[in-house]
């Protein structure tokens, strides 16, 4: 049969209106297809670290395979698993849902709770699925602004502001990507201050870089312990044990939530893998001090980027955690996706504009690379800038 590009006769869903290939998954492929080609690109634009999966987690997979872990998992998760990320969390199995990534966990959630016109609130910058994933279960995203000038952090008083009869959830996400900002203790509970007296509004905190986090870290159910029964905790291994493409990440919340999670992982995928589950298990039961290490390491990397993109004349503020900063555009470019395009196309270099996170005029570079690769995507920006 002849593939076809014509699109007469197919009907889309009006709940992908607006829906596309995610700007990162574009330009990540596009940096990839000039590689093919030969061109020298620089890819900085990609969340995932350059770290290869631990060993013993690689031979906990095997070992799974091998010995016949093979057939149709739980729904929720295999029971191992359920269990040992409860006993982290201080919860109950049955509030723990496994699913193919913590996206899974998050547009599940959605899906679990949302009637047509609900609102989600959410900070901007925002990692770019958030807004999406509220749009196809439903529900329409209520976005607000946080630019740098209040550390691209959600206020109480615009929380309060925002929050209306029709509002479900607010979604968190510390540390933060695009901006790597984190929420202090004193913050969380300042936002659970006004959570409270709203009792229809539930949140999701988004806690997926907990480990990458260069200040002290505190979950929101730590800091507001009294807004548990109304919280979803999202979290996984992909980007702290380098497991991205083993799709497993994890929700922790209350039982009737969890329970309607999974009915829709149910008719959706199924239990995540079973072997990717078994190699999850060694990842958090299994020696952690890999986690130290690499956080000393990328610690090293943010310092690098940091200092040689303000060099350059790109305003940067240092990251508190995650692998990511936010700088702003140069003033002599200031259209974030043009100033990407210019550095892809003449200088071999490959970022993600603002826009895709809901903030223009900022790029967002991963610094989860090799010295190298980041010395190198540095030095080509600020040459580049220095054309302007
Ligand atoms: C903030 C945030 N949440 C969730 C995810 C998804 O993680 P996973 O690979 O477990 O689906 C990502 C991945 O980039 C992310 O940046």
């Amino acid at each position: 049969m002849t593939q076809t590009t014509s699109t007469e006769g197919f009907q889309r869903a009006e709940r992908l209106q607006g829906i596309e290939l995610s700007e990162i998954v574009r330009i990540s492929e596009h940096a990839a297809r000039l590689r093919a080609q030969g061109v020298d690109v620089v890819a900085l634009s990609t969340g995932e670290p350059d770290f290869p999966t631990p060993d013993h987690v690689v031979e906990a997979a095997n070992r799974a395979a091998v010995d016949g872990q093979t057939r149709y998992p739980a729904t929720a998760g295999t029971p191992a698993l359920r269990e040992a990320i409860a006993a982290g969390a201080g919860a109950q199995p049955e509030n723990v849902i496994v699913s193919t990534g913590a996206k899974q966990v998050l547009s599940g959630a959605m899906m679990a709770t949302l009637n047509p016109g609900d609102e989600v609130i959410t900070a901007a910058p925002f990692w770019t699925s958030y807004a999406d994933m509220v749009t196809l279960a439903g529900g329409v995203p209520t976005i607000l602004s946080c630019p740098a000038e209040q550390g691209f952090k959600l206020r109480p008083g615009q929380l309060e502001a925002a929050i209306t009869p029709r509002t479900r959830w607010v979604l968190l996400n510390t540390p933060s990507n695009p901006t790597g900002a984190v929420y202090s203790k004193t913050e969380l509970q300042a936002l659970g201050a006004v959570l409270k007296k709203h009792p229809q509004v539930w949140v999701v905190s988004d806690e997926i870089y907990q480990y990458l986090s260069y200040v002290p870290f505190t979950p929101f159910v730590q800091a507001v312990p009294e807004l548990a029964d109304r919280t979803l905790t999202v979290n996984g291994v992909s980007k702290a044990y380098s497991m991205t493409g083993w799709r497993i990440g994890w929700g922790v919340g209350p039982v009737p939530l969890i329970k309607a999670m999974i009915a829709v992982q149910g008719q959706i995928t199924s239990g995540a893998c079973s072997i990717a589950q078994a190699a999850a298990l060694e990842a958090i039961t299994g020696p952690q001090d890999l986690l130290s290490e690499r956080r000393k390491a990328m610690r090293v990397c943010r310092d690098l980027v940091v200092d040689g993109l303000n060099r350059a004349g790109l305003e940067c503020a240092v990251p508190d955690g995650a692998f990511y900063v936010f700088p702003k555009t140069p003033a002599k470019m200031p259209v974030d996706h043009e100033f990407c395009r210019y550095l892809l196309d003449e200088a071999g270099v490959a970022l993600v504009p603002g826009r895709a996170f809901g903030m223009p005029g900022h790029l967002r570079l991963s610094f989860a690379y090799a010295t190298e690769s980041l010395q190198e995507g540095v030095r080509r920006i600020a040459d580049a800038t220095a054309k302007l």
